[in-house]
This record gives structure tokens, sequence and C-alpha cells, in this order.
């Protein structure tokens, strides 16, 4: 199903107790990390809960707040960040029919990614070539061609230019010419990756630096769009991937939903050129101990946090899939946008599943805009006061350092 929603905000309902995020359910047949890592993650999992330690940076990291409200580091991001690299679209299951396609706007580029008739994912600038209108809205699904709203050219899914109404009006123009400007696009194991830049070389694997083998195990090709929802907020776009890059935060902030469900304080962490998981143990882990290694099911008793560089954070949670898909809005340091897209493993065929999904969907929602982005909100206005210079990052949060410092290096690679 493709489904898109505007906009969202939520009502605190008397029923928000526990988030979905970190609920416990039953995996139907879904891919995993390769079980060697599982159990070399679970054995270090153990490891630091006997010791009563946790995953540990180099150092700590003074980080400076300009890094979050300075105008010409933000439109050093957008010139980088948001033009030159890879950004995930979506996973495939988004896109599963020939003619479905989704927009996204706001890297800066109008994009949109459509599946063609051939079966393969292309992407073009949702741009008219006669005078420049948009093709196409949101999400959903077109014929064999785009069609403009505006004077009728049509498009076909590969971006050939087809028709032109009144074409002897356009004596000497050349169709050939006049097709839509493409954009680097790739399917790759289920992710979709686009680069906003024409021309760019995309190289999935290479971009991932490792990451794709252990990617790939998960199989997110299977899995269903449940719902996209889409959020702004009044904060650097970076905020939001912050506020999932460490656990120390949910023995307070979290004492009374989440909390109590995972260890406070205690993540793994593994870097991947500028990528990065964290890997999070829900209190639940502690029933492996009493099997043999060989039946370790590591994913049923963790989140699974990766963040895709530069903007995506991908949730592993049992049995389904959270996709945040993070952007600043224009040029403002403090205003962000985000795509949540839940991805689960089945269609749902019932009222049942559909009201199970509902509340996982709400409930994930709510976790991170009643409890976490309050915080954020606090913390940007708080810097617009300059109280201070520099943040300051413990070596307990080695996944949110070694995400700013992949922000830092990239953009101090290109002059
Ligand atoms: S702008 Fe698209 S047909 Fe005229």
């Amino acid at each position: 199903m493709l489904q898109c929603v505007a906009d969202f905000s939520c009502d605190k309902g008397p029923e928000f107790r526990l988030s979905a995020m970190y609920c416990c359910g039953v995996r139907q047949g879904v891919g995993d990390v390769e079980h060697a890592t599982q159990v070399r993650l679970t054995r270090e999992v153990f490891a630091h809960l006997d010791a009563n330690t946790t995953a540990l940076a180099p150092d700590v990291m003074y980080h400076a707040t300009s890094a979050y409200d300075s105008p010409e580091r933000l439109a050093r991001e957008k010139e980088i960040l948001f033009r030159k690299y890879p950004l995930l679209m979506g996973l495939s299951g988004q896109l599963p029919n020939a003619g479905d396609f989704l927009t996204d706007d706001y890297s800066g580029v109008p994009i949109v990614v459509v599946r063609d008739r051939g079966g393969d994912v292309r992407a073009f600038l949702n741009v008219c070539r006669h005078r420049g209108a948009r093709l196409v809205e949101g999400c959903g699904k077109t014929g064999r061609a785009f069609s403009c709203p505006y004077h009728g050219w049509s498009y076909s899914l590969q971006g050939a230019l087809m028709g032109i109404p009144d074409k002897d009006s356009f004596a000497g123009v050349d169709k050939a010419d006049r097709g839509l400007v493409e954009l680097p696009a790739i399917e790759r194991d289920g992710m979709i990756w686009v680069i906003p830049t024409p021309g760019a070389e995309l190289d999935a694997d290479a971009h991932l630096c490792g990451l794709a083998p252990e990617l790939a195990n998960y199989g997110f090709a299977d899995y269903h769009l449940y719902e996209t929802r889409v959020l702004r907020r009044n904060f650097n776009w970076k905020m939001v991937i912050d506020t999932f890059l460490e656990p120390y935060h949910f023995g307070v902030l979290h004492a009374n939903t989440v909390g109590p469900l995972l260890f406070p304080n205690l993540c793994l962490f593994d870097g991947f050129g500028p990528h990065l998981r964290e890997t999070l143990p829900r209190r639940s882990i502690e029933t492996l101990r009493d099997l043999p290694e060989a039946d370790w099911d590591l994913i049923t008793h963790t989140a699974m946090v990766y963040v895709l560089f530069p903007n995506t954070v991908l949730v592993m949670q049992i049995d389904h899939v959270e996709l945040w898909r993070v952007y600043p809005v224009a040029d403002n340091v403090d205003e962000c946008v985000m795509y949540l897209d839940f991805l689960i493993p089945e269609p749902v065929e019932t009222e049942s599943a559909r009201q199970h999904w509902d509340r996982n969907m709400d409930l994930t929602i709510r976790t991170v805009d009643e409890e976490d982005f309050p915080v954020s909100a606090g913390i940007q206005s708080g810097l617009a006061s300059k109280a201070q210079s520099e943040l300051v990052f413990g070596r307990n949060e080695p996944a949110l350092a070694h995400f700013q410092s992949s922000i830092n290096e990239a953009l101090a690679a290109v002059r």
C-alpha cells in the first residue's frame, strides 16, 4: 500500500505507556544480521553487563554549537551532504510495481523516483521540459507515462519525452533532447538510493563502507510500506538523529516509558566509514544466557539502530523497520522535516492487524515527539541564547561523537 500523510501531530492519549519502538513482538520470517555477528555482539553485551560498562569513545568530545545554529554551516551541509552523497529515498517495498512513484523535495532538488516497466528504479528532476511545471506531487501510481498537468506533455517512465499536444507549434523541437533530466539512482538489497546531482557517480557498495552485506541480510526488499508520515519541527535537522544515538538518557528522560525495557547507558557501537551501527539491548536479552549460542537471536532482544550517512536513521525493531529520513528546511538552522516510513513484514489483511500497526506507529511517534523532541526544541532555543559555545559528548556517547565527527570530516573534505 502506498500512503502519504501531509503532516502529523499527535495528542497524548491516556493509553500512552510504552513505546512500540521498544516493545516486544514476534518476528515473522524477516532477515537477520549474520548469526556469527549476532553471537559476537551478544557476548559483548554480556561482558558489559557483567562489568557494568558500556561502549566508550576514545575521548570526551567538545562539539561547537555552531554545528546547530550557523547559517554558513547549514549552507555547507546542504551543498555537500544533500547534493553530493547518496540519499536513501526508501525501501523497495515503497515502489512495488511499475508506475509507482514517490517525490522528495527536501534535499533542495525536486526529485521523482519511479519504478519503470522493466522493473528498474529511476530518478528524475520533477520538472517538465516545456515550461518547468512539476510533473507529479506526493506519491502514488501513474500509468505508462507521466503527463504534465500544465499543457499535457507526456514522458515515459524511462524519462523520454513521448508526446507534445499541438506538436506543429513546436516545429524544430527535438523530443530526444527534451527528456526528463535523470538523476543517479540505484536499487540495491531492497534500498533505493539517489544522488540529487545529475551525472554524479553512484556506487552504493562503496558508499556503505562495508555495511552493505549486513544490511542485505535483513531482506529489506520483502518489507511492505505500511505508512509514511511527515513531521516538521523547530530544531536543527541533526538533532533528530542525535536523539537516537545514546541510551545515556533512557533512565532519565524515558524513565516512565521505554526506559524500563532497555538498559540505560548501555550500548554497543561500530562505525562503518561515516555510517554506524548502535546496538541497544533490551533487558530481555538476559534470557539468552540460558540458551546455547546457536539459538541466540540478538534481533529479538535489541533495537538495532543504523545511521546511513548523512541523513537517515534505520531502526530494526524485532519485526518491523522504521526509516527516519531527515532534512533541513530551506535555510533555517532551526527547522527540520522528517519522513517516518514504517515498513512491516506482511501485508495488512485484517482489521486487527491494521489496529496493531496503527498503535505501533502512533506510539513510536509519541515517544520521540512527546519526550525527545521537546528537549531538542529546548536545546535549540538555548543555543540562541549563546550560553555556551560548545557541547560535551561523553565517552559513553560514541555513536553521537561518530556521527557529528563524520559530518565535520565530510564538510572539511570539500573545499
Ligand atoms: S509546463 Fe509541462 S506541458 Fe507545459
